[in-house]
Parts: C-alpha cells; sequence; structure tokens
C-alpha cells in the first residue's frame, strides 16, 4: 500500500522539519536524476516530495505508464509527500498506485509565532488611563523631569489629542524627536515617562549608538528568514519584554536611511514588523527619538515624509541655574537617603549643607557632569567625616 500525504504550501518547512527528524526528505526530480539503483534502495526511511512531478505530467500525459512502472518498483514502506494544490491532478493520474491519503497535521508556527509576540501582561499605555491616572501621570512626569517647561506644556497638549485621536482611530502612535546637547534630559523624558506609567520592567530602548552603521536595519528588525543568523530583532524583543506602552529610541543620528524609512513606515501604520515577517501591533504607543543632532543636520538627514509623521520635534536647551538647583538637592537628598538606609545611619546632620555649598551650577553644561560631582563630592565628605 501507498501512502501520499498532502501538505500545504505555507507550512512546508515545519512540515519538513517534522518528517526530517525521521525521514529524508527528497524531490521526485532528485530522485529522478540519481542512479537506478537510488530507487532500489529506497526504504522506510526514505520520504518523497511529488510535488514537481504533477505538473509534468499534466503537460505530458504520455509519460503516465513510464511512472506507473518506476513506482511499482518502489517499496512500499516509502513514504510520499505532495503539495495540497496538485491534489485531484496526482489522485485521478495515479490512482492504480496510491491507495492511502491523508493531510498533514503542522503545528501551526507560521501563525503562531505572532502570538508568541504578545507581551506577557498588557502593556499599560498613556490612551488607556482614566483621568485620575491621567492627572497623577502628570503629577509624576513633572516631578521627575527638571526644568524644561515649554516642552511639559506642549507635551501635556499632545497627549490630550493624542488620547481622543486615536480612540478614533486616526492616530496610532505618539512621537517625539527630541533634539539638543548631551547630558539636558532627553534621554530622561523617555525614563519619566516610564517610571510615572508604572514601568516595572524595563524600558523598551533602542540605541543606535551601539550599533554598527552599516547593518543598522539588521539588528534592528533581524536579517530574513533563511539567512545565516536569522532571527527576530532587537526592537521587538525590547518591546515584548517591556510592560509600558513607550519605546525609545536613541542616538538616532547613528541610523541610516533605511533605518529611517523604517520608522516612517511603523509611525503610518502602528505596527512593528521585521524581516521574518513578525508583527506587534504598537497602536496607542508613545515613541521617544533622541538626538544631538544640530537643526541643519536634522534638516539634511530627515526626509519631508519623516519630519511630517513626527508630533514633536523639538530642541532641549540646558537647564536654567534654577532648576540645576533643584535637581541638585534632588539628587544629594537621594544619594544621602540611599545611604542612610542601606549604609550608615548616623551620617551627619548637616551633610546636605555641606555637599551642595562646595558646587557650584552655573558652571555646568551637562548635567552628567553636575551629577558625577555630587557622587564624588559625597564620597569625599562621608569619608572625612568618618575619619
Ligand atoms: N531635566 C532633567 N531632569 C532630571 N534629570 C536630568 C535632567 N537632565 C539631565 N538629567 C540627568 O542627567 C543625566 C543625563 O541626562 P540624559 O537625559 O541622559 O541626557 P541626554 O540629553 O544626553 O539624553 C541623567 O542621569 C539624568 O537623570
Ligand atoms: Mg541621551
Amino acid at each position: 500500500m501507498k501512502k501520499v500525504i498532502f501538505y500545504d504550501r505555507t507550512q512546508f518547512e515545519s512540515f519538513k522539519t517534522e518528517l526530517n527528524k525521521d525521514q529524508n526528505v527528497i524531490s521526485f526530480s532528485r530522485l529522478l536524476s540519481d542512479s537506478n539503483d537510488r530507487i532500489k534502495k529506497l526504504s522506510e526511511n526514505d520520504c518523497i516530495d511529488l510535488s514537481c512531478l504533477i505538473p509534468f505530467i499534466t503537460s505530458s500525459g504520455d509519460k503516465i505508464i513510464q511512472f506507473e512502472q518506476l513506482f511499482n518498483g518502489i517499496d512500499d514502506s516509502v513514504l510520499f509527500i505532495c503539495d495540497k494544490q496538485f491534489e485531484d491532478e496526482l489522485r485521478y493520474s495515479f490512482r492504480f498506485v496510491f491507495d492511502a491519503f491523508e493531510y498533514a497535521h503542522v503545528e501551526e508556527q507560521s501563525k503562531a509565532a505572532p502570538s508568541n509576540l504578545e507581551p506577557l501582561s498588557k502593556p499599560r499605555k498613556i490612551v488607556d488611563l482614566d483621568e485620575q491616572e491621567l492627572d497623577a501621570f502628570f503629577q509624576s512626569f513633572d516631578s521627575k523631569l527638571y526644568g524644561h517647561a515649554r516642552f511639559k506644556t506642549e507635551f501635556k497638549q499632545l497627549i490630550a489629542s493624542f488620547r481622543v485621536f486615536n480612540r478614533i482611530g486616526e492616530h496610532k502612535i505618539l512621537s517625539l524627536f527630541l533634539m539638543g546637547d548631551s547630558g539636558v534630559g532627553k534621554t530622561e523624558v523617555a525614563r519619566s515617562i516610564h517610571k510615572a506609567l508604572g514601568g516595572k520592567t524595563k524600558l523598551a530602548k533602542i540605541n543606535f549608538g551601539n550599533y554598527s552603521s552599516h547593518d543598522a536595519l539588521n539588528s534592528l528588525i533581524g536579517s530574513p528568514r533563511g539567512y545565516v543568523g536569522s532571527e527576530n530583532g532587537e526592537l521587538i524583543k525590547r518591546v515584548k519584554d517591556s510592560d509600558i506602552g513607550l519605546i525609545l529610541i536613541d542616538e538616532f543620528e547613528k541610523a541610516d536611511t533605511p533605518v529611517f524609512n523604517y520608522f516612517l513606515d511603523v509611525l503610518e501604520n502602528g505596527k512593528i514588523t521585521d524581516s521574518q515577517g513578525d508583527e506587534y501591533d504598537a497602536d496607542g504607543y508613545i515613541i521617544v527619538f533622541t538626538s544631538n543632532m544640530t537643526p541643519e543636520e536634522y534638516k539634511q538627514k530627515i526626509s519631508p515624509e519623516l519630519k511630517s509623521r513626527l508630533d514633536y520635534k523639538g530642541i532641549f536647551n540646558l537647564l536654567t541655574d534654577d532648576d540645576k538647583t533643584k535637581y541638585m538637592h534632588y539628587r544629594v537628598n537621594q544619594i544621602i537617603d540611599a545611604y542612610r538606609t542601606k549604609v550608615d545611619q548616623n551620617l551627619p546632620e548637616d551633610l546636605h549643607e555641606q555637599i551642595v555649598s562646595q558646587l557650584n551650577v552655573s558652571k555646568y553644561k551637562n548635567m552628567r557632569d553636575l551629577n558625577k560631582d555630587i557622587k564624588d563630592i559625597f564620597v569625599r565628605t562621608v569619608s572625612v567625616a568618618n575619619e
């Protein structure tokens, strides 16, 4: 008894993988090109794909008799498979050869994959907050990010509009493009949104500073199926691992044109796709792009299409001395509190005062430098106090 299993062409790869565990899958044409001996030696370990034969015999029906003879010489234990689209033709033409037919049952990997891409829990998004939660969000956000008053006002308006137009399907992703010098709080915007939305897992972050420029898109979305090292890209993985509907794209100036075009597509469709054909629905997400591009570079590098897709484009300036002072007090307090709880309760009462008096905020152009000096002075002051 000779048996044929019909498979669906979209599932061939998974079907073949399953078969290959026990059997050696070969195409019929390959069988013909091998020596005659080969046909006699076929056994239950072999599986022959007949798909290429059927179009051939429909165009040259006079060959059927030869193929019937050939099949008669093949051991009954050999398994045959065939693309389902040729089923009728095969059943009829070789009605005296095959007498059992089945259909492949394949774990639908290609269909199951996108659902694997869903995050473990539903991500928390700005568009899903109720009014009370939204107030709490802004309160928290404003307290975390120092200065940038104009941005904060515009951000509130943007969010209000986004929540309305997202609901009616007209605005899928809110995009912010923040430019400006290093250490002024661009990345901090995303960190603050993440915290203010109650993020517990890591912020979904891509830093183009970490990619080599020539294959940035491959690192981002993976290489196409079938390529050496093909795998999911970093973007979907990061987004999937986060519990918040927010993506940070850092150092965007280090990306290249294919990447810029890719993000244009994401903003238009509200979907993150990768080269494996997987899709992640990013509807209701905020994407923060940061870059230290100058306005001149922005004009040159970013296409008019992408520019017009960005909801907010703004330059972040250095904080005022007043805001730097507030930030300094906050950081010094934060460090002292943490040290008191975790290391040593007996710090001098006036430690805060001692540290702050050694700092002159007006000389700092980068908050990272201020932060570093706060740490250094803290260590020095504490070790002096302990002597
Ligand atoms: N406006 C700000 N509010 C709060 N923290 C800030 C602000 N600006 C800078 N910082 C702090 O300074 C450091 C550098 O800021 P960051 O946002 O990473 O800079 P960049 O503008 O280069 O992205 C971070 O530790 C951040 O917490
Ligand atoms: Mg940054």
